[in-house]
């Protein structure tokens, strides 16, 4: 009762962000996003979603999603996410998500859609396009309008999202009258960016398949050696500050992530360093910076009924938020609410 009543009366403005339960999470979606909203829940009311009406935009194995359903939300708990002040929440449990984005679908013109970037690449994949996959955005624009999120932390490649999404909360507020809270387009300062170990022009994503490009967060240790002992570098003998390759450049990235040096601290470090005593150390950083957060995982899903107990009170916490946000908009497009 004393967690409920502090979430209610919270006066944190409230951060509302997503991931898709596909692929395995990596240390590029831990450096990048995890450890900067495990940073964020001290200071707003934070709501964290697992997207797997999302992730079915484009086909899912059904045992697979929903295995990676839980391993996501188990690592969003082993990264540090505390369920006392933070909401995880699965999406689909939560049904007032694909409800709102029937709604907005409503107001969402064609062309706008038809416009976005993501859809387009994704589109140009695929044999046959599911509808799905074109009203993705007006899915996650109700996953942050539901909430009146003010703040959405998101990387660089969900942009055009957030700003479709202020774009349809705009028109609805100027068809409807003032209903939603317009989210903010600036991001706080976002973690570190984590491009590929196989490919260091390109950041490390989930949906790469490459055995050498991203390491996972529940690697095993001698993996994690081998794949970071692997990682593209460059021809020069050693680490040279004035010549840095993005392959080098984004091991270090990595090394200084986890351990928290400071730049003259690397410098001084790393200076003239081969490349193969470089990666050593950078694979050591990793190993032990992963540690604490694989015996966590193992200690939640050894814990029977744990998780499941958690995605339900997170469900129950944000439902009523979410349900009166639905009824206001039904209200106000003159739906059938009594
Ligand atoms: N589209 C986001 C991504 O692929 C995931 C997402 C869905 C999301 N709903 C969201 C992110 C709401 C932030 C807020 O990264």
């Amino acid at each position: 009762m004393k967690e409920a009543l502090r979430y209610y009366f919270s006066m944190k403005p409230r951060v509302l962000s997503g991931i898709q339960p596909t692929g395995n999470l990596h240390i590029g979606n831990y450096l990048g996003a995890l450890k900067n909203w495990v940073r964020l829940q001290h200071d707003y009311e934070c709501v964290f979603c697992i997207v797997d009406l999302h992730a079915i935009t484009v086909y899912q194995d059904p045992a697979e999603l929903r295995a990676k359903i839980d391993q996501t939300a188990a690592l969003f708990l082993a990264a540090g996410i505390d369920p006392a002040i933070s909401s995880i929440v699965v999406q689909s449990t939560v049904p007032a998500h694909a409800e709102l984005c029937w709604l907005l679908t409503c107001v969402t013109p064609l062309g706008w859609l038809e416009r976005m970037t993501q859809f387009k690449d994704k589109a140009a994949k695929q044999e046959s396009v599911g509808d799905g996959l074109l009203q993705y955005p007006v899915l996650m624009a109700a996953d942050i309008l539901l909430y009146q999120a003010r703040v959405v932390p998101v990387g660089e490649d969900q942009t055009q999202h957030l700003e479709l999404t202020r774009d349809i909360a705009q028109r609805f507020n100027s068809l409807y009258g003032e209903t939603f809270v317009m989210p903010e387009t600036k991001l706080p300062a976002v973690g570190a960016r984590i491009m590929g170990l196989d490919d260091p022009t390109k950041k490390m994503s989930k949906s790469e398949t490459g055995a050498y490009h991203a390491v996972g967060l529940l690697d095993p240790p001698d993996l994690i050696r081998r794949k970071i002992m692997r990682a593209t570098t460059d021809s020069l003998p050693g680490v040279d500050f004035d010549n840095l390759g993005p392959g080098v450049q984004n091991l270090l990235t990595i090394f200084q992530a986890f351990t928290g040096w400071t730049d003259e601290q690397v410098r001084s470090h790393f200076a003239g360093m081969r490349y193969g005593e470089l990666k050593k150390t950078v694979a050591e950083a990793v190993v032990a910076g992963l540690e604490p957060i694989q015996q966590r995982y193992r200690e939640i899903t050894s814990e029977p009924g744990y998780l499941k107990r958690v995605l339900r009170e997170s469900a129950e916490r944000v439902a009523p938020i979410a349900n009166s946000t639905v009824r206001l908009v039904k209200e106000r497009m003159g739906i059938y609410t009594d």
